[in-house]
C-alpha cells in the first residue's frame, strides 16, 4: 500500500479565468519536485482544452470535475467521457458532495457515470462523505460505504481501477479538517471494503479531501491509508499546492 505512488489532485471547482489559469499552471510548472508523486488539475471544463495545453510536456494531468452517464445524443449542457477523452483527460471526478447536493446526483447515478469514464479509458475518482447531522448521528460508517458500494456494484470486476476520495461534507471549504485519525478510521473501512470486492484493494488510491492545506498535508498523508489528496482552495495557489505535492513526493 505504501509503496504505491501517492496521488494529489486539485479540484478548481468554479474559479479561475484564462490569466488566473496561466498563472497558477506556469508556478505550479515551475516549483514541481523532481520525482513528484502523481499530480492532476481539475479546471472547469471550459478551460480543459487550454489547460491540457499549457501543461504539455509537464508531468500534470488534467481531469474533469463530472463526467455524463451517457454516450451521446440531447442530454444538453452534458459532457462525455468520450469527449473529455478526446480533449486529453485522464481522470474524471464523480459524485462530489456539491454534485449530489446541488444537482440530486444519487449512488446510482455517481456509479454509472464512473462506469462511463471507465469505458473511455478515465478513472474516475468517486467522492464519498458524510454530513456533520450524519457523523454526530453515528453514521458516518454507513454512509460511506453505501456510497462506495454503489460504486462497485457499477463498476464491478473494475474496481481495481478506480480512485475514491474520502472528502466529509463537514470539512469541505470550512477549515476544519479531519485529525488524521479520524481520517485514518475512515480510510481503513473503505480499504476493507475494496478489499471484499477486489484481490487488488492495494492499488486503488483513496484521497482524502477537506480543507488540506499546506499546513495539515504532511500529517495526513503519513497515515498509511491515506494515498494522496483531492485538494479545493488551497489547490488555487501555486505555493501551497506545490507545498502539498512536496508533502507527497
Ligand atoms: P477544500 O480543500 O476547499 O476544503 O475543498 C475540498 C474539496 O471539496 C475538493 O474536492
Amino acid at each position: 500500500m505504501n509503496a504505491m505512488k501517492k496521488l494529489i489532485a486539485g479540484n478548481w471547482k468554479m474559479n479561475g479565468s484564462r490569466a488566473d489559469n496561466a498563472a497558477l499552471l506556469a508556478g505550479i510548472a515551475a516549483g514541481l519536485p523532481a520525482n513528484a508523486c502523481d499530480v492532476l488539475v481539475c479546471p472547469p471544463a471550459v478551460y480543459i482544452a487550454d489547460v491540457v495545453q499549457a501543461l504539455q510536456g509537464t508531468a500534470v494531468m488534467v481531469g474533469s470535475q463530472d463526467v455524463s452517464a451517457a454516450d451521446k445524443g440531447a442530454f444538453t449542457g452534458e459532457l462525455s467521457a468520450a469527449m473529455l477523452a478526446d480533449c486529453g483527460v485522464r481522470y474524471a471526478i464523480v459524485g462530489h458532495s456539491e454534485r449530489r447536493l446541488y444537482h440530486g446526483e444519487t449512488d446510482a447515478v455517481v456509479g454509472a457515470k464512473a462506469q462511463a469514464a471507465l469505458a473511455k479509458g478515465i478513472t474516475p475518482i468517486v467522492c464519498v462523505g458524510e454530513t456533520l447531522e450524519q457523523r454526530e448521528a453515528g453514521e458516518t460508517q454507513a454512509v460511506v460505504k453505501r456510497q462506495l458500494a454503489g460504486a462497485i456494484h457499477a463498476v464491478a470486476h473494475c474496481v481495481s481501477e478506480i480512485v475514491v476520495a474520502y472528502e466529509p461534507v463537514w470539512a469541505i471549504g470550512t477549515g476544519k479538517t479531519a485529525s488524521p485519525e479520524q481520517a485514518q478510521e475512515v480510510h481503513a473501512v473503505l480499504r476493507a471494503q475494496l478489499a471484499a470486492a477486489t484481490e487488488q484493494s492495494g492499488r486503488v488510491r483513496i484521497l482524502y479531501g477537506g480543507s488540506m492545506n499546506a499546513a495539515n498535508a504532511q500529517t495526513l498523508l503519513a497515515q498509511p491509508d491515506i494515498d494522496g489528496g483531492l485538494i479545493g482552495g488551497a489547490a488555487l495557489k501555486a505555493a501551497d499546492f506545490l507545498t502539498i505535492i512536496q508533502a507527497a513526493s
